[in-house]
C-alpha cells in the first residue's frame, strides 16, 4: 500500500530506450550515468566507477562510432538488378556500419527479423576496423574504392592484443544501430561458435536487454573442428536469440498427425484429451506444495481431496486460483466410476485441440550440416567451389519458420557473405506464399586472386552474392512452373519475375560518397575555381536515380517502394509508390508544370536546385503548389 515507486518506473523507462545503461549496483538495479552520458554525446566521454558489466579498452569510441552521423549515400546499380522497378527486395554492396546508418530513418521499427553470420574470429578472421576519426576529405578519396574496404580488413590472430576487444568494437555499434531497426515484435538470431559465444552474449544482454534473450539454439555442424587427439573437438554452432521486446512471441510447432490421434473426445467446443487433475507420475505429496492441497466440490455436492490410489495424501496439478478459471472456462471434467463396489468421484482437465502448443527446442541436431550448405552453393555454380563456410538454407529456413513471420515482412541480413538468407526467403515465399521481402548488406570484399572464383570473374563477395541470388531464383522458378504446371502462375512469362506472385527480382545498390558537392571550405579557402565547380551542388557524375534513392533515404521511405515513371509536359518524372514521392530532375521547372503536376496531388515532391527556370520560377511553383495541393511537402536539393 505505498505510492508507486516512481525511481524504478523511471528506470523502466529509461531501460526502454537505452537498455545497455541499467546496471547492477550493491543497493540493486540502478543506471550507469556514465554509459548514459556516453549516449548522448558524440565524443568520448571519461568516468570508471565500478559496476557489472562488460568493459573491453574501445567500448567508448565504439558507443560514439554508432552515433556519428554518415555522409555517405547509396547509388542504384541497375545494370546488376533484376527486375529493378518492381521488386522490393533489395541487395546493399558496402561496409555494414554505414548502411545501417543510412537505414536508420527508413527501416526504423520495420524490420521483423534479421540474421547475422559474422565473423566468429577463430584467429584467422578477417575483422573490419572502423576508423570515426576519419576526415571528410579522407573520405572522398577512399570511397566506393574497393581497395579501401580490403585495407580495413585486417587478420585479427590469437596473438593479437586486442583479440577480443578489435572483434567487439567491430561488433559493438552495429548490433546497436541493429536494434533500432526491429519491429517491436522483432527477433535477431546470431550464429556463433565457442570463440565468442561467451561475449557476444553479455554483448547483447547490454543492447538488447537481458530480459529480451529468448534462448541459444545448437546446431550440429557435421564437421569436428580442433585437434582431437589434444583437445575435445568442436561440432556445435550456436544461434542466440534476442527479441526487440517482450511483444515477439515464437510461431508454435505444426501438430504432427501422431499427437492429433490422442485427442479422443469431442463436445460442442471441438476434439479434446482429458488429463487427471490429481498430478500423477512420480510420489507428489501435499508437504511438496502444501497449496496444491485442498477440497473441490463434485457435481453432488461431495468434497473430493486428491488421494493417490495406495491411500496417500497427494495434490493437485495446480493451485486453488486456476482451478476455479479452469471451471469457470469449461476445462473441468467429472466422472463416477465404480471402483470396489464404491463409486467414486474422478476429476479431470480438458486439453483442446490448439491450445497446448509446442515450441521447437534448442536442439537442432537434425538440421542440415555445413558440407550440405557448401554443396547447395557449388551446385548452383556448376559443383564449382566459389565461397567458404555459407551456412544450410534448411537451417535458416528454420529460422524463419519459428520467427512468427506475417505476410510482407521484411528480413534482414548484413553479414551476408553468398546470401544463403536471400535464397531461404525466397524459398519460403515460393512454398507458403508469404511475400516476405529480404534486405542483403554486403562488403565488396575481393576474392583471393589464386581462388577459383577469382579466376571465373567474380571479383568480389558480392558478385557471388548476387549471381548466387540469381541462380537460386532461376532454380526456384523451375520448381514452380513443374508444382503449378506448365501454365500456371507463371505462364508464357519471359522476364525472371515481372508478374510473378513470388519476387524473384531484387534491386542493388552500391555505398558511395555523397550525391552533393563537398562544401565543407571555410570562406577564405574559396577559389575561383571551385566557386565554378559549384555552380552546380550535385555531382557531375550522379544520375537522376542515384538523387532519387538519396532523397528516399533522407524522407524515410523504404528502398523498397515500387518506382514508375511518367512524362509531364515533357519532363521525365519518378512516382514512388503512387503519389507518395514525385521527383523531377529535369532542368526548366516552370509555373506550367507545377499546375500540371498539382493535379496528382502527390504528397511530396522534389527538384533541383538548377532543375527551375529562373530564381522566380522557383518561387512561384512553391506558391503554386501550396495554393493547388496543400498537401504536397516540396523539397529542393
Ligand atoms: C561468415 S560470412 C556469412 C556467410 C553467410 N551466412 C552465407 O551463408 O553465405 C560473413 C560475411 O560477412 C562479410 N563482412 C565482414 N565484415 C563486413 C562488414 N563490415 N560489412 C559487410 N559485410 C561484412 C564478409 O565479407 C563475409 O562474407
Amino acid at each position: 500500500m505505498a505510492s508507486p515507486d516512481l525511481v524504478s518506473e523511471n528506470i523502466q523507462k529509461i531501460a526502454e530506450i537505452f537498455p545497455n545503461c541499467v546496471t547492477e549496483t550493491a543497493e540493486g538495479k540502478a543506471i550507469d550515468f556514465d554509459l548514459l552520458k556516453q549516449e548522448l554525446n558524440y565524443s568520448v566521454v571519461e568516468g570508471n566507477k565500478e559496476r557489472y558489466r562488460l568493459e573491453w579498452p574501445g567500448k567508448r569510441e565504439a558507443i560514439v562510432t554508432a552515433h556519428i552521423p554518415t555522409t555517405k549515400t547509396l547509388r542504384p546499380v541497375r545494370e546488376d538488378s533484376v527486375d529493378f522497378d518492381n521488386t522490393e527486395n533489395i541487395y546493399i554492396e558496402g561496409d555494414n556500419l554505414e548502411v545501417l546508418k543510412l537505414l536508420q530513418e527508413s527501416y526504423l521499427g520495420k524490420i521483423k527479423m534479421i540474421y547475422i553470420d559474422p565473423p566468429y574470429n577463430t584467429g584467422n578472421d578477417f575483422v573490419y576496423k572502423d576508423n570515426f576519426t576519419i576526415k571528410n576529405e579522407e573520405w572522398k578519396e577512399i570511397s566506393g574504392d574497393y581497395n579501401d574496404y580490403n585495407q580495413r580488413l585486417v587478420v585479427n590472430p590469437e596473438t593479437a592484443g586486442r583479440f577480443h576487444s578489435d572483434w567487439l568494437c567491430m561488433m559493438f555499434p552495429r548490433l546497436k544501430l541493429a536494434r533500432n531497426l526491429l519491429k517491436v515484435d522483432g527477433v535477431i538470431f546470431i550464429s556463433i561458435d565457442d570463440n565468442e559465444v561467451h561475449n557476444l552474449r553479455k554483448v547483447c544482454d547490454e543492447i538488447f536487454g537481458e530480459a529480451n534473450y529468448r534462448g541459444t539454439i545448437a546446431r550440429s555442424t557435421g564437421t569436428r573442428m580442433g585437434s582431437g587427439n589434444r583437445e575435445i573437438s568442436s561440432e556445435i554452432d550456436y544461434a542466440l536469440i534476442y527479441a526487440k521486446s517482450e511483444k515477439f512471441q515464437f510461431s508454435p510447432l505444426p501438430m504432427a498427425p501422431e499427437d492429433l490421434k490422442i485427442y479422443d473426445k469431442e463436445d460442442e467446443r471441438g476434439r479434446y484429451l482429458t488429463r487427471s487433475l490429481r498430478r500423477t507420475g512420480g510420489e507428489n505429496r501435499r508437504e511438496d506444495r502444501p497449496s496444491m492441497f485442498y477440497p473441490i466440490k463434485a457435481p453432488d455436492g461431495t468434497e473430493v481431496f486428491p488421494i493417490a490410489p495406495e491411500g496417500w495424501e497427494s495434490r493437485w496439478v495446480c493451485g486453488k486460483e486456476t482451478y476455479n478459471k479452469l471451471t469457470k472456462e469449461g476445462h473441468i471434467e467429472w466422472k463416477k466410476v465404480i471402483e470396489n463396489n464404491v463409486a467414486t468421484w474422478k476429476v479431470y482437465q480438458k486439453h483442446y485441440v490448439g491450445e497446448a502448443v509446442k515450441y521447437a527446442s534448442n536442439n537442432w541436431n537434425n538440421v542440415d550440416g555445413n558440407k550440405k550448405a557448401t554443396r547447395e552453393v557449388n551446385e548452383l555454380f556448376d559443383k564449382m567451389k566459389y565461397f567458404d563456410h555459407p551456412k544450410p538454407v534448411f537451417f535458416i529456413k528454420k529460422l524463419l519458420d519459428i520467427s512468427n513471420l506475417q505476410k510482407g515482412d521484411t528480413i534482414l541480413d548484413f553479414f551476408s557473405g553468398s546470401a544463403t538468407t536471400a535464397h531461404s526467403v525466397m524459398k519460403i515465399n515460393a512454398e507458403d506464399g508469404c511475400n516476405c521481402k529480404f534486405i542483403m548488406i554486403q562488403l565488396p570484399e575481393s576474392t583471393d586472386t589464386n581462388s577459383e572464383a577469382y579466376k571465373a570473374g567474380y571479383k568480389n563477395i558480392c558478385e557471388i552474392g548476387k549471381e548466387r541470388i540469381r541462380r537460386a531464383a532461376a532454380k526456384i522458378k523451375e520448381e514452380l512452373k513443374v508444382k503449378n504446371g506448365k501454365e500456371g502462375l507463371f505462364g508464357s512469362e519471359s522476364s525472371l519475375s515481372a508478374k510473378s506472385e513470388v519476387d524473384l527480382g531484387f534491386r542493388v545498390f552500391r555505398l558511395a560518397d555523397s550525391n552533393m558537392q563537398d562544401v565543407y571550405y571555410k570562406p577564405q579557402d574559396y577559389k575561383q575555381e571551385s566557386l565554378d565547380l559549384f555552380a552546380d551542388n550535385v555531382k557531375a557524375d550522379r544520375t537522376p536515380d542515384d538523387l532519387l534513392a538519396q532523397v528516399m533515404l533522407d524522407w524515410g521511405l523504404p528502398l523498397s517502394l515500387k518506382i514508375g515513371q511518367l512524362t509531364v509536359l515533357g519532363k521525365k518524372v519518378f512516382k514512388v509508390a503512387e503519389n507518395s514521392l514525385y521527383a523531377c530532375f529535369d532542368k526548366g521547372i516552370d509555373e506550367e508544370f507545377a499546375k500540371e503536376i498539382a493535379k496528382d496531388k502527390p504528397l511530396r515532391i522534389v527538384f533541383r536546385d538548377n532543375s527551375f527556370k529562373n530564381d522566380t520560377a522557383k518561387t512561384n511553383v512553391k506558391q503554386l503548389l501550396k495554393q493547388l495541393s496543400p498537401e504536397t511537402e516540396m523539397k529542393v536539393i
